[in-house]
């Protein structure tokens, strides 16, 4: 194992022994391979570079109690960049392909993912973009899909510390363009929004639904869900809202494993005080408890500004234990590597 300080680690980039790299050419995907060079060189012409036609996906490797490590749902990544791909008429990489080149990336690079117990994950980001020779405003004729890992520790510090989070003026995408695909174009129209709410102390900020800006969809890079007064997890539904796996995940548990009803449904911003709880949730923000929401000149605290509700804490376990092997997982959800 590398001589890391495993229980500090942030979220930040670490060049890590290999990535796993395949090529594309007239809508062929090939058998990819593991690298240790972690340049790519492309076309100045290339469409990811000038027409935003990339997009990736996020997910995480845990090192379980005997030491095996587990890759945590990685065919519902697949599936979801081959969304991605779909959207913006990328040839879809083939699930088989992604889950063997993320099992390979880990593999090759264990001695990257800390100890159990230490709270660090190996952070794998596949990502695809258009290359080659392309002027006009067309898609690519040639593609790279590639995996890099990085190991990393909580993405909002202070754990299952509550955080407080800023109502944006700002759209992060579209009612019908491509908030649900996980592209790099609504990422960098986050960048502005988030800067303006880390300026107010707030740790991000929060997106109302762009068609009429009163319902909620997304907190930062996570998705958002709350606990009604009488038990029942509650997620926004929106088609431009990124699909969660940790959220589906979640709707699952809830109902599944702590008894709750489930739903996705609307969430008004002028209806927060039908919940006693809330938090972000996805792969890199975990679970992270929301203390309270600013909206225009008002300030809601859920819970408590400084605990972590029970219920929030109960689906963090319940979580958090599926993912490092301490808890039994429903079907298909662990991948050993
Ligand atoms: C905009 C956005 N929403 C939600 C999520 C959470 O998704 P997941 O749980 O699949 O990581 C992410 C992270 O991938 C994201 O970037």
């Amino acid at each position: 194992m590398k001589n890391l300080d495993w229980n500090n680690l942030g979220f930040a980039y670490v060049k890590t022994d290999f990535r796993y790299v395949a090529h594309c050419k007239d809508g062929q995907w090939q058998q990819g391979k593991l690298t240790e060079d972690n340049q790519l060189t492309i076309s100045e012409s290339a469409s990811s570079l000038h027409y935003g036609q990339q997009c990736f996906e996020g997910l995480k490797a845990y090192r379980c109690k005997d030491g095996s490590i587990n890759l945590f749902r990685p065919e519902e990544n697949a599936k979801r960049l081959q969304k991605s791909c779909e959207r913006l008429l990328i040839p879809a990489v083939p699930v088989d392909l992604f889950v063997d080149a993320c099992k390979q990336v880990v593999k090759a690079n264990q001695e990257w993912l800390g100890p159990y117990g230490s709270g660090a994950t190996l952070y794998l980001r596949p990502f695809v973009i258009g290359v080659g020779d392309n002027l006009g405003l067309n898609p690519a004729t040639e593609y790279i899909f590639s995996v890099f890992c990085c190991p990393v520790g909580a993405y909002f510090k202070g754990g299952l510390k509550p955080t407080n989070f800023l109502i944006s003026d700002y759209d992060r995408a579209a009612p019908q363009g491509t908030g649900a695909a996980k592209v790099g174009g609504n990422y960098a129209a986050s960048l502005l929004p988030a800067k303006l709410a880390k300026q107010r102390q707030f740790a991000d900020c929060i997106y109302l639904d762009p068609a009429t800006h009163t319902k909620i969809e997304e907190v930062g890079a996570a998705n958002f869900f709350a606990i009604t007064h009488d038990n029942c997890f509650v997620t926004p539904a929106s088609p431009s809202i990124l699909p969660s796996i940790t959220k589906y995940s979640l709707l699952y548990l809830a109902e599944h494993r702590l008894g709750l009803k489930a739903v996705e449904g609307d969430v008004f911003i002028d209806k927060l005080d039908t919940f006693k709880e809330a938090g972000a949730c996805g792969t890199a923000a975990v679970i992270t408890p929301i203390g309270g929401i600013q909206y225009k000149d008002d300030f809601h605290v859920f819970f408590s500004e400084t605990e972590v509700g029970p219920i929030t804490q109960k689906l963090y376990n319940e979580l958090v234990g599926i993912q490092f092997g301490d808890v039994p997982a429903p079907e298909n959800w662990i991948v050993k590597v």
